[in-house]
């Protein structure tokens, strides 16, 4: 299908600000935070956030810029202008790493949870012409997963990052710092613990009869192909993902999915055609004429349930986690620092101005006026740093990091002491 010329495709987008109007007022504040979702309404500041577990990077040497790659994920400054003005950043469609299954972009989007990448609201010269969503996927497990995009076209998650920042959201050409950090940072990002599994994708002793039939059949060779099965593409050895391309009916040829931590990522199929996974068995079993019995989908039903579970992907917000991230931000901003990468440096200063921005959302009491102020303070001395790095007038601006650095160290104890009624998920 040909996609008619869009018009107006930016009215359709839907944003809207968790900030208030009160720290923008206080300050001079960059864009706030956008949330991506269908509807716009006033989120109060979230008590849990998805969340995927970290390894950390082999080399401990890695770990600062990983940190500055958490910092840059959540960057529009990275982005090209429409992404830069409406706040889209990394982190508005994979979520703490994960998908967002709410992603909606009126003319862009087939359903929530994707959009076409290859449009031309972002980039005028990504457009291919023609209407192809493409479901969000999840990041988590991504340092196992090559070949990445839908299509399977990208050896690297190098070279799909900097896709992602040049040809789908019209970013500059992205330094090799912002790069490196960028990948090293999702090279964090795992898989759900999963306890139903052994270490090699077994399923362990206590898994349900009916899951344990379904593994048999997952193994089973299909009719008349005997080097095919569900196994042979998704090797439960291999995180699910034989890491290759095929065509499996759905329209093309895209790369092996895993299906790990898949109980959360509905819908499937690169455009998010199958709304769950009984719709997925429901294709395999027409596509490959595998006469599949009722009691024999529910079983297969019953191991992909096991295999796609795990952990859930949530975790309490809480005063720690947030200060520690900002911590995270600031020894990331140290090595854009050193690196003398004044565009990265200024980018890591707008996303640590935004968190004290929702930080700040989250002290909302007149009791909290002192915690609010401190916030403030912090801001400031952030953008101070920010109008040192538009000139790389480098030394004011390390004068700026050491004030910030230091008044950031003092955050905590104070900020502690306000806790009663700030908005933080209970201390478990
Ligand atoms: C507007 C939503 C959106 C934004 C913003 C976005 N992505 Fe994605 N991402 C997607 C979609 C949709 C796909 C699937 C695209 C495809 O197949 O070409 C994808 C695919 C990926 C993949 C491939 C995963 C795999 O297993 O194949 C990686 C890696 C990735 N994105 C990283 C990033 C990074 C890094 C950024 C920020 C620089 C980013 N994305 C920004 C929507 C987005
Ligand atoms: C020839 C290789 C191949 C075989 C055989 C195969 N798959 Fe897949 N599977 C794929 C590919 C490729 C995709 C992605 C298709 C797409 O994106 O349109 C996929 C997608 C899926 C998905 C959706 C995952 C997601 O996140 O979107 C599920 C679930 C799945 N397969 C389960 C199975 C089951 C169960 C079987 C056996 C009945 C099976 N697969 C057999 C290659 C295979």
């Amino acid at each position: 299908m040909r996609r008619p010329v869009p018009r107006a495709l930016f009215a359709g987008v839907v944003a809207c600000t968790v900030v208030g109007a009160s720290y923008a007022a206080e300050i001079d504040s960059p864009p706030p935070p956008v949330v991506w979702q269908l509807e716009s309404t006033a989120v109060p500041p979230a008590l849990t956030r998805p969340a995927l577990p970290r390894r950390p990077p082999a080399d401990p040497d890695d770990a600062a810029r990983a940190a500055l790659g958490e910092a840059l994920f959540r960057a529009p400054e990275l982005l090209g202008t429409l992404a830069r003005r409406s706040g889209l950043s990394c982190q508005a469609c994979h979520i703490e790493g994960t998908n967002n299954p709410q992603f909606f972009i009126r003319g862009l989007s087939a359903r929530p949870g994707g959009l076409d990448v290859t449009g031309r609201l972002f980039n005028r010269r990504a457009d291919d012409g023609i209407v192809n969503h493409r479901d969000i996927p999840s990041l988590a497990g991504a340092a196992a997963t090559a070949p990445y995009g839908r299509a399977g076209k990208f050896p690297t998650l190098a070279d799909f990052t900097r896709h992602a920042i040049v040809d789908e959201f019209d970013g500059e050409e992205p330094s090799p710092l912002a790069l490196e950090a960028l990948v090293l940072f999702q090279r964090q990002l795992d898989f759900p613990v999963n306890r139903n599994l052994d270490g090699a994708g077994r399923l362990v002793a206590g898994a349900s009869a009916a899951a344990k039939r379904g593994e048999a059949l997952f193994a089973r060779p299909f009719p008349g192909r005997p080097q095919l099965s569900c196994a042979a593409c998704h090797p439960p050895a291999q995180a699910f993902t034989d890491r290759r391309r095929h065509d499996v009916g759905t329209g093309g040829v895209f790369d092996t999915p895993s299906l790990l931590g898949a109980a959360a990522t509905a819908p499937y199929f690169h455009d998010g055609r199958a709304a769950n996974v009984a719709a997925t068995v429901a294709h395999f079993d027409r596509h490959y004429g595998l006469g599949l019995g009722e009691a024999e989908r529910a079983d297969l039903l019953a191991y992909l349930g096991a295999v796609g579970g795990g952990d859930a992907r949530t975790e309490p917000v809480t005063l720690a986690g947030e200060l520690a991230r900002l911590d995270r931000f600031a020894e990331g901003l140290e090595v854009a620092f050193r690196a003398r990468d004044a565009a990265v440096a200024a980018a890591v200063v707008a996303v640590s101005r935004r968190e004290l921005g929702t930080l700040y959302e989250r002290f909302p009491e007149p009791t909290h006026e002192t915690a609010r102020a401190r916030l403030i303070t912090l801001s400031r001395l952030l953008q101070e740093l920010a109008t040192a790095l538009e000139t790389e007038a480098w030394n004011p601006a390390a004068e700026r990091l050491a004030a910030y650095s230091a008044e950031a160290a003092m955050l905590g104890p104070f900020l502690d002491q306000d806790r009663s009624s700030a908005r933080f998920a209970p201390a478990r």
